[in-house]
């Protein structure tokens, strides 16, 4: 197949673009590297040794998605590219909004005038907001609570209307719960700008002592340890995700589906730390502070859905994360 990643150069497209490639489909990238940078297309080539097509555009130049989907004989779009740290979409909704929302209703619009539509969407666990009842089956009620988790959400329901007024579509939407990990190459992974705010890259800086001591966000969580519990879920393992997603729309009729990427088992901050230190050898000191404002305390998937339909699961552990992340943090020093 030819597909379209929107967002390609960023972590998890540029994971499942090696997947897609080692699998034999042709792949178009494009993205506006806002939060990307372009030599992830001589790692994926390194790592393919496919020649990569690439578009520097924004998601809401209509013209040349258009121009895209139609020059490069798209067949299906998997929708990645998006704003996604909570924090700023708390200062930053307009943005947000604008980049998110308009960008997809830009990128439908150019699916829809070019026929276009067959389309992978990544959203996120956020959109079930404070969990009422755990595992996190698809059923469970939405209330994101926070803009960024709001524009994940509105996206759903503007596909689930898409496809509703025109039985042509297939959409698949993806909810992913945390991932983590990097591509056994040590070539792609997760490299935020200035000081993360997610926990495994912070663990990971830590490790290779660029930064002094993790911060526990709180130790008094109704959970086993009383630090907060996740489902973190390989990189590698959600790209297979969406090649399983591809799979099912391929093979079944028109329609709209959710499904939960996770991994059903959750780990806690402290156990994260562990492992980490485990995975690298590094000692990993961390001090435990207040809660951070809007956090929960346990957060993991039902997968049952993902499992039944797309015959998908995760399958790598949490040595794997661990030792995968450090493996990228270790060439990230050394280059
Ligand atoms: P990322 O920031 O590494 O990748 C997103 C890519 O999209 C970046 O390369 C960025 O430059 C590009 N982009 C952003 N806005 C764009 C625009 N208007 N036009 C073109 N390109 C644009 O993030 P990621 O972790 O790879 O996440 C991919 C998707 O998965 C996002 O939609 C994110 O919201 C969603 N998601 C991520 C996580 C996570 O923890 N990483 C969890 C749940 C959902
Ligand atoms: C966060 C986002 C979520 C997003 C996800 C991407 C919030 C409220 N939620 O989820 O929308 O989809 O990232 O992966 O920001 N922790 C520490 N110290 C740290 C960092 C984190 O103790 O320095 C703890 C947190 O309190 C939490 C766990 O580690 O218990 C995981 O945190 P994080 O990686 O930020 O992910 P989430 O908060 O689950």
């Amino acid at each position: 197949m030819n597909i379209l990643l929107t967002g390609g150069a960023g972590y998890i497209g540029s994971h499942t673009a090696a997947l897609l490639l080692r699998e034999g489909h042709d792949v178009t990238l494009l993205d506006n590297l806002s939060n990307s940078d372009i030599g992830v297309l001589d790692r994926l080539h390194a790592i393919s040794n496919r020649e990569i097509s690439f578009v520097q555009a924004d998601i809401r130049e209509t013209d040349v998605l258009e121009r895209v989907l139609v020059g490069n004989h798209i067949d299906a779009v998997i929708h990645f590219a998006g704003l996604k740290a909570v924090g700023e979409s708390v200062r930053l909704p307009i943005a947000y909004y604008d980049n998110n929302v308009n960008g997809t209703i830009s990128l439908l619009r150019a699916m829809q005038a070019t026929d276009v539509r067959t389309l992978v969407f990544s959203s996120s666990a956020t959109v079930y907001g404070d969990p009422k009842y755990l595992p996190l089956d698809e059923k469970h009620p939405t209330g994101p609570t926070n803009p960024y988790g709001q524009t994940k959400l509105h996206i759903e329901e503007i596909l689930r209307d898409v496809a509703a007024s025109e039985p042509l579509w297939k959409i698949a939407i993806l909810r992913y719960f945390n991932p983590v990990g990097a591509h056994d190459s040590g070539l792609l992974g997760e490299n935020p700008n200035g000081i993360p705010n997610n926990l495994m890259p912070f663990v990971a800086r830590v490790a290779a002592g660029k930064l002094p001591r993790v911060e526990i966000f709180g130790d008094d969580y109704d959970t086993a340890d009383g630090t907060g519990v996740r489902d973190y879920i390989h990189v590698a393992d959600l790209a297979a995700g969406h090649l399983a997603a591809l799979g099912y729309l391929s093979r079944t009729p028109p329609g709209y589906e959710v499904f939960n990427l996770g991994t059903g088992q959750g780990y806690s901050v402290k156990e994260m730390i562990a492992a980490f230190a485990a995975a690298s050898g590094r000692p990993i000191p961390s001090v435990v502070v207040g809660r951070r404002a809007g956090d929960i305390a346990s957060c993991y998937a039902d997968p049952t859905r993902a499992r039944t339909l797309l015959g998908w699961e995760a399958r790598l552990t949490l040595a794997d994360m661990c030792a995968s992340a450090w493996r990228f943090q270790s060439r990230l020093a050394e280059s």
